[in-house]
């Protein structure tokens, strides 16, 4: 396994990859991997096979953090990851450092970001108004670095998946955008690198997070036509709310491509939250 850090490298590497028409898929994570990330690698073996190239990306990127958020303490452990990604069978660990990925920034000679001007307005978008910018300009800089056919993210950012695939259309990237299931723990917390600051008490009041949309879904069989969107709100808000260390940030239900609000909430409908947990702030989606 190699790890590279500077983008030159990598980009050079890739284009020899491309002249000897190797398969590529890129993993991008922020590191602190957990069996999420590695559910997300082996589904890119198995999708470039085994004589493809794996590369998994480890960069907390700033830029899609606001000056108030927890970029600074964000969990790292480049050692531990390194071990991880050789036993789950990583080809390349690119890990750049912020000059590498925005070069001159500190100086004032970085200026370009690539902005999704629909899709990211609401939801995360609504709390994180400089989060999604963040988010498909250093995604659609690791494509043009790494040059994959395919990139796998995991579906638990449901959010940005819509967004990163809307990016590749309109941007005519020629990259297959898979996304693959959430993992989550036994107990049906959806796995994060953020749950390492959750405290013995919180982590239990994380779980307000999937018993929501457990609810959701019961009144959904229990009234299969569909029903109004309040009357799941109200009793999955006042669920939520209840827990003394829980905060409900939003919860929506959605069309799973276009984002739209829906009036009602019917099977097939993206059920999507944020949450408090103390500090924490925690998400989740199913569809219903
Ligand atoms: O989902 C993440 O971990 C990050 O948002 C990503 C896609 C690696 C971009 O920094």
């Amino acid at each position: 396994m190699k790890v590279i850090h500077a983008a030159d490298a990598m980009q050079r590497l890739a284009l020899q990859w491309r002249k000897s028409n190797q398969r590529v898929a890129l993993v991008p994570t922020m590191g602190y991997l957990h069996a999420g990330h590695l559910s997300l690698v082996h589904e890119a073996r198995r999708r470039v096979g085994p004589a493809g190239l794996v590369v998994l990306s480890i960069y907390v990127n700033p830029t899609q953090f606001a000056p108030h958020e927890d970029l600074s303490r964000y969990p790292r452990d480049f050692a531990r990851d390194r071990q991880l990604c050789r036993k789950a069978g990583v080809d390349v660990i690119f890990a750049p450092d912020n000059e590498a990925m925005y070069p001159g920034k500190e100086q004032g000679q970085y200026s370009t970001f690539v902005v999704e001007e629909v899709l990211g307005r609401e939801l995360e978008g609504g709390t994180r108004p400089t989060h999604f910018r963040g988010v498909t300009t250093v995604v659609a800089k690791l494509f043009n670095l790494v040059l994959p056919e395919l990139a796998v993210f995991g579906a638990k950012d449901f959010q940005q998946s819509a967004i990163l695939r809307r990016m590749v259309k309109d941007l005519n990237f020629p990259i297959e955008m898979v996304v693959a299931p959430t993992v989550r723990e036994p107990d049906g917390l959806a796995m994060s690198s953020r749950n390492k600051y959750l405290s013995r008490s919180e982590r239990r009041t994380a779980l307000v997070l999937s018993y929501g949309m457990e609810v959701a879904r019961r009144l959904l069989l229990r009234h299969p036509g569909g029903l109004p969107v309040q009357k799941v709100v109200d009793p999955v808000a006042r669920i939520i709310n209840s827990q003394p260390a829980a905060r409900l940030d939003y919860l929506a239900f959605v069309d799973p491509l276009t984002l739209q609000p829906q009036k009602r909430v019917r099977p097939g409908v993206q059920m999507t939250l944020a949450v408090f947990v103390g500090k924490t702030r925690l998400i989740d989606n199913t569809r219903l």
